[in-house]
């Protein structure tokens, strides 16, 4: 069976700027892919030293996916600023180019250390303006992206990536390093598996509490079926598998900090991944509605996430109200 090239089908995309940035993307996270198999023997895991803005310990392997996406991109023609989780502010590169480019370098990077799985998450979005790149013209909704994606680097290393118009997953091949088209992503409207760090359960809004409480009694319960849990601690991991067989995934609002209306950065995590999973036939909210059509306020602002099959993210969502 041939499998379709991920750079073929780039070329085929009406935004060529988009393509070249696509495939500065995609190369990168070869990269990126290459120093995470040599793991502890290049000497790369462990923590950097120091904290990003959100007051995170940064690891090592963080800072090098960040230097590494961030010189790429700063060579890549058609870019004209990017925002990241490990930078503080926003970067302009170029006001003459068309697109902007969150990213999160290294989701998940608690696994780095126990060589378990992390990713790569980007969105692109539109620039705003031809003068001077500001964090204002980053503030769109989610709706506004033109490309979104991941990569995950797992058993093998697979990229995600919707511009619109569904969601084609490619599987790196080692052998002629190209990423090719290996299946499509497609969410079903029902499930039986759920996605939760339960640890937080005393924390949750009542909703939340009462809507997993359903899940837990299984066949005897509202529900009348029996659920499975899995959590990855990577939220590209645990979105792949929304991806692939379907499912739910959230990380919901909690009362443990009142400055973290959730865990998870709207710009370069729900927002790319809203897209995807819209993309794929799920949905993604808060529990005031879409994802997608939230407006904004700045680059590393925390939202509450409800991802995945149609049937119980509006359930979980409906309990709020
Ligand atoms: O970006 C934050 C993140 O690493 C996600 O990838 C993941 O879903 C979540 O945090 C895991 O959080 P916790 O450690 O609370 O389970």
């Amino acid at each position: 069976m041939s499998h379709p090239i991920l750079n073929d089908q780039l070329q085929s995309l009406d935004d060529q700027g988009l393509a070249t940035t696509l495939a500065c993307l995609a190369d990168t996270c070869k990269t990126i892919s290459q120093q995470l198999k040599r793991g502890e023997l290049a000497g790369i895991l462990g923590a950097a030293g120091n904290e990003n803005v959100q007051g995170e310990e940064q690891k090592k392997l963080d800072v090098i996916a960040n230097d590494l996406i961030k010189s790429a991109l700063g060579a890549c023609e058609p870019v004209r600023g990017i925002a990241s989780e490990e930078e503080d502010d926003v970067v302009g590169l170029r006001e003459s180019a068309g697109l902007l480019v969150t990213f999160d370098p290294l989701d998940g990077s608690s696994n780095i250390d126990i060589n378990s799985m992390v990713g790569t998450i980007f969105s692109i979005l539109p620039g705003q303006s031809t003068g001077p790149v500001t964090e204002a013209e980053f503030l769109q909704p989610g709706r506004n992206q033109v490309a979104a994606g991941y990569v995950l680097y797992g058993p093998s290393t697979m990229l995600a990536l919707t511009t619109g118009n569904g969601v084609d997953m490619y599987t790196l091949d080692p052998v002629s390093g190209d990423f090719l088209l290996t299946r499509e992503a497609n969410i079903p409207e029902a499930t039986k598996e759920f996605a939760i760090n339960m640890s937080n359960q005393r924390f949750w809004a009542p909703a939340v509490q009462t809507y997993i409480a359903e899940l837990l009694q299984g066949a005897e319960g509202p529900r009348g079926k029996n659920y499975n849990m899995r959590w990855v601690a990577a939220m590209v991991a645990d979105v792949h598998r929304v991806l692939c067989r379907g499912g739910v995934f959230m990380y919901p609002w909690d009362q443990r900090d009142p400055n973290k209306p959730g865990k998870l950065r709207l710009m370069y995590e729900a927002n790319p991944m809203g897209f995807l999973v819209e993309q794929a036939g799920g949905q993604c909210c808060t529990p005031e509605g879409p994802i997608l059509d939230l407006q904004p306020e700045k680059i590393h602002q925390r939202v509450p996430v409800i991802l995945g099959a149609a049937e119980e993210v509006s359930r979980c969502v409906g309990m709020h109200s």
